[in-house]
């Protein structure tokens, strides 16, 4: 018995010598020292032995066994901590060298745009809010001196809610921001400075159009207020937008909510507002000016259909395209609006 006990004391260091996982090591300690392992049973074996044998096997058994405990807990901790060893090899960071930056967006021309428009408009006083893009006929129209039947809304080539129509006519998208007029001036809170930035709606899709597109609307009314105004916010906006050195002008026009309307135009910031470079024709405007959008003093009609004293305030009003005024940006070269809307990347990335 003393040999076989010699013997597994043999077995077991060679085999925990041998280990090379924890989970290897875990068998081994069940296999030779657990509750049905082998010394175990060999020492149930103790009872066929000599009485006077029995304390000496007896020790001896338990030395052999503390003895395999000693080695596997010091197996276990070598092993442990090859395991991180190999861990801090293959897991290696060098904490000083230099990061790699995560790919960082932008955001898109338009919101820039929009955002630009708002912060000139605020250091002159403007307000900016925000008025339905699905709204009454009401509002799109009729308040805006544009009765039902009237050829005038042709222009504007309407997209109808499948709704029922109400006191205030049909449901539309909205064509134009001019809507954000008639609900401002509702509101009879003197003097209007409103800003009215908002998705527009029509019927119309090729290079220079896309079914959905932008308008900012501007509206100012108060006591006293004339054409001389409009004039200086629009050389204001010009310069501010544009840059230094570029103007405005008006040309007569005909809207049905403003009474006299104009066209706006801009001075061409390659030929300086001279139609010529060079001694020939300037090939980005061909005559001087780019054409913005529309503008006027606001019809009294307009204040009449909302309430509003048309002997006591006047104002002035335009609605300009997002996506146009963006486009005469110089250095902004984009010869079909519908790439604004195409979310790729290569071109997005540009601005
Ligand atoms: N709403 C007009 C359009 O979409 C543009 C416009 C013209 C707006 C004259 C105005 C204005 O405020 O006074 O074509």
């Amino acid at each position: 018995m003393k040999d076989q006990l010699e013997a597994l004391r043999l077995e077991i260091e060679r085999d925990v010598k041998a280990a090379k996982s924890l989970a290897e090591l875990e068998q081994i300690e069940i296999k030779y020292l657990g509750r049905k392992g082998e010394l175990t049973s060999m020492l149930k074996g103790l009872a066929n032995v000599p009485a006077d044998q029995r304390p000496e096997l007896g020790a001896l058994a338990n030395k052999i066994k503390q003895a395999g405990l000693d080695l596997i807990a010091g197996k276990r901790d070598s092993l442990a901590s090859s395991r991180y060893d190999a861990i801090a090899e293959t897991e290696r960071v060098d904490i000083t060298e230099p990061g790699v930056r995560p790919p960082e967006g932008h955001l898109h021309i338009m919101t820039q745009t929009i955002r630009e428009i708002t912060s000139i408009f605020e250091k002159i006083g403007f307000y900016r809010i925000r008025y339905p893009e699905i709204d009454w006929d009401w509002y799109a129209f009729e308040a805006l001196n544009m009765p039902p039947d009237h050829p005038a809304r042709d222009d504007w080539e309407t997209f109808f809610m499948d709704a029922p129509s109400t006191k205030k006519g049909k449901m539309v998208m909205t064509p134009h921001t001019s809507n954000g007029q008639i609900h401002e001036l509702e509101r009879h809170k003197f003097p209007i400075r409103m800003l009215n930035i908002a998705k527009c709606y029509r019927r119309q899709i090729d290079a220079t159009h896309t079914p959905m597109f932008h308008q900012f609307e501007g509206l100012l009314v108060d006591e006293g207020v004339n054409i001389t105004h409009l004039r200086g916010i629009l050389d204001y906006f010009a310069r501010e937008f544009f840059g230094p050195g570029r103007v405005s002008r008006i040309r007569p026009h005909h809207f049905r909510f403003t009474e006299p309307s104009f066209e706006v135009d801009i001075s061409c910031g390659v030929c300086g507002g001279t139609g010529m470079v060079e001694k020939k024709k300037c090939k980005v405007c061909k005559r001087g000016w780019l054409e913005i959008g529309g503008a006027g003093m606001v019809h009294p009609n307009v204040l009449k259909a909302t309430g509003v004293d048309s002997k006591k305030y006047t104002g002035f009003a335009f609605g300009w395209g997002i996506e146009r005024v963006a486009m005469m940006k110089e250095g902004v070269k984009v010869d079909d609006i519908r790439v604004l809307y195409q979310n790729d990347v290569r071109f997005l990335k540009q601005f």
